[in-house]
């Protein structure tokens, strides 16, 4: 009853035209210069007309823009070092990309995966057919592969693919035109109107036996996926999940030279006045505006602020205070190994026995989560990416490498650490002007994620300052579903 209510009720709400003016237009301060940042600022601007565009400031605590996206440079190749692929059903980031004129390239299909227990490869798939192999040679190879992941874990693929398929489904929900979709005031909202509230309620652990995987699957394949994407186990909650194993699909793709590119792109063409090296370190109400004062002594008014990063780990000091419900994230270290891995490590007979994809599975005597080869030099020369929970500390990658010429080490407050049931912080801070975009995250968190979020704060700014729905606090479900009715 209640969720089909303010479906209707949402399903009122007057929603933004093309190129209505932005009446009071001041400063819009953007707090953080990642995807949901820079896709804030686009949306903003793309929603309103270019006279009554407002001034966009963006802050941004780093020297650089692109938050968790960037690369590192091994051996003169650029590598992805933070999100690095891209669904092709993502159609924020796929218009983004043309928009923006950006070379995007898709990966390989074939990975040689091997998923590890500690011990010994319990699966692998059939190693790639060499570079210039015929057309028949790597259909054939493919075939094979299908067969082999087929007798190990039967008609559990199929229902994992179901399972995915349908999540995917709802989610394109998102991208329904304006006048079908409502403005959102709630990450609950958002959820509940496409169908994927539940997901988040229940762990993918619990999701998939009921979609009728059997546990080998779960265990092995979905388990590595997860570890990869989101350095956790099927414990996670179901939508983190889906979208998960939605990123071990084919057809991925990145965007030629960094995905950071996107948001570098989005923050030109908004016009934003970028403000680098400059963190925000405290947001308070000063009735009409709010006074941003940033780590190097200056303030700024602004009639709407925006925060598009997490807010777990950083120190902003909001007056009046707000209350969120505590989030940890998950520390993701991300180390990059020039250099040749020790056969010994992994009891094969010989290094041209290691896969170029290892998974592994939740045990609690790996040290990694995944090592993947990103470029082959020759035989014994290869740059690798290494994921882990903890640092990996030089003596274990002198036992795990038998050669290291190069090595990086990121640690990346990479995404939320996610826990079925799933709390969500409000959109709307302050019940006023003050916005969080990266609430969403507690859902699923990927650049796309990101654009979602920021494309419905965009439209629920221009909707509340044009005054077409003064009073959201009766949306925010105050129990008070008798007197909505009676509105009705
Ligand atoms: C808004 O986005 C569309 C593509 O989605 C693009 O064609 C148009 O140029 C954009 N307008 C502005 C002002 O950025
Ligand atoms: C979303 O858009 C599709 C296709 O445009 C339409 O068929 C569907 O009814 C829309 N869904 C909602 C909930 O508005
Ligand atoms: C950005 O600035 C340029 C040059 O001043 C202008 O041509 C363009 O229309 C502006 N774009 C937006 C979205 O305001
Ligand atoms: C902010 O607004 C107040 C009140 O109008 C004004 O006194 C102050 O100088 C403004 N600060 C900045 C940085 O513009
Ligand atoms: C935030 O403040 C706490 C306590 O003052 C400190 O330990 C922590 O390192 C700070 N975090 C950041 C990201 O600055």
């Amino acid at each position: 009853m209640v969720p089909l209510l303010l479906l209707s009720l949402l399903l009122l709400l007057p929603v933004p035209a093309q190129v209505l003016p932005l009446p009071n237009a001041g400063d819009v301060c953007i707090v953080g210069a990642g995807i949901s940042g820079a896709s804030t600022a686009f949306f903003l601007t793309n929603y309103t007309s270019t006279s009554a565009a407002p001034q966009l400031r963006v802050f941004e605590r780093r020297p650089r823009v692109g938050g968790r996206l960037g690369t590192v440079t091994v051996a003169g190749d650029h590598f992805e070092a933070g999100g690095s692929i891209i669904h092709p059903r993502n159609l924020h980031a796929r218009r983004f990309a043309d928009l923006l004129g950006l070379a995007v390239e898709t990966g390989a299909d074939d990975d040689w995966l091997g998923i590890w227990d500690g011990t010994r490869f319990v699966f692998q798939t059939l190693r790639p057919p060499p570079p210039g192999s015929s057309w028949l040679r790597r259909k054939l190879h493919g075939l094979l592969n299908s067969l082999l992941l087929f007798n190990r874990y039967g008609l559990s693929l199929l229902k994992m693919d179901r399972f995915v398929q349908e999540m995917l489904q709802r989610f394109m929900l998102f991208y329904n035109g304006t006048d079908s979709r409502p403005v959102f005031v709630t990450v609950e909202e958002m959820l509940k109107w496409t169908g994927l509230y539940g997901l988040t309620r229940r762990t993918l652990g619990e999701e998939l036996t009921d979609a009728g995987l059997n546990s080998r699957t779960i265990s092995e394949l979905v388990t590595v996926i997860t570890r990869i994407n989101y350095g956790q186990s099927v414990r996670i909650s179901g939508l983190a999940g889906a979208v998960s194993l939605a990123g071990s699909e084919t057809g991925l793709w990145a965007v030629k030279g960094g995905n950071w590119q996107l948001p570098a792109g989005l923050l030109k063409i908004s016009n934003a006045t970028l403000h680098l090296q400059e963190g925000i370190d405290s947001i308070t109400d000063a009735g009409d505006y709010y006074v941003l004062k940033s780590n190097i002594g200056n303030e700024y008014n602004c009639t709407v602020t925006v925060v598009a990063t997490p807010l777990d780990e950083v120190n902003i000091t909001f007056s009046p205070p707000i209350s969120i419900p505590p989030r940890k994230m998950q520390h993701t270290h991300t180390t990059f190994v020039r250099g040749f891995l020790n056969h010994e490590y992994f009891g094969v007979s010989s290094s041209s026995d290691i896969p170029e994809l290892i998974g592994t599975m939740e045990l609690p005597d790996i040290p990694f989560s995944s090592i993947s080869v990103l470029k082959k030099y020759n035989e014994d020369d290869m740059t690798y990416k290494v994921f882990s929970r903890a640092k990996l500390e030089d003596g274990l990658l002198d036992q795990i490498f038998r050669r290291r010429k190069e090595t990086i080490r990121i640690n990346w407050a990479a995404y939320p650490h996610y826990e079925a049931p799933e709390a969500f912080a409000p959109i709307v801070l302050d019940g006023k002007q003050l916005y969080y975009v990266n609430t969403f995250e507690s859902a699923a968190s990927a650049m796309e994620t990101g654009a979602v979020a920021a494309e419905n704060v965009a439209r629920l700014i221009i909707s509340r300052r044009r005054g077409l729905e003064p009073h959201i606090q009766s949306f925010l479900g105050d129990g008070d579903e008798e007197e909505v009715r009676l509105d009705l």
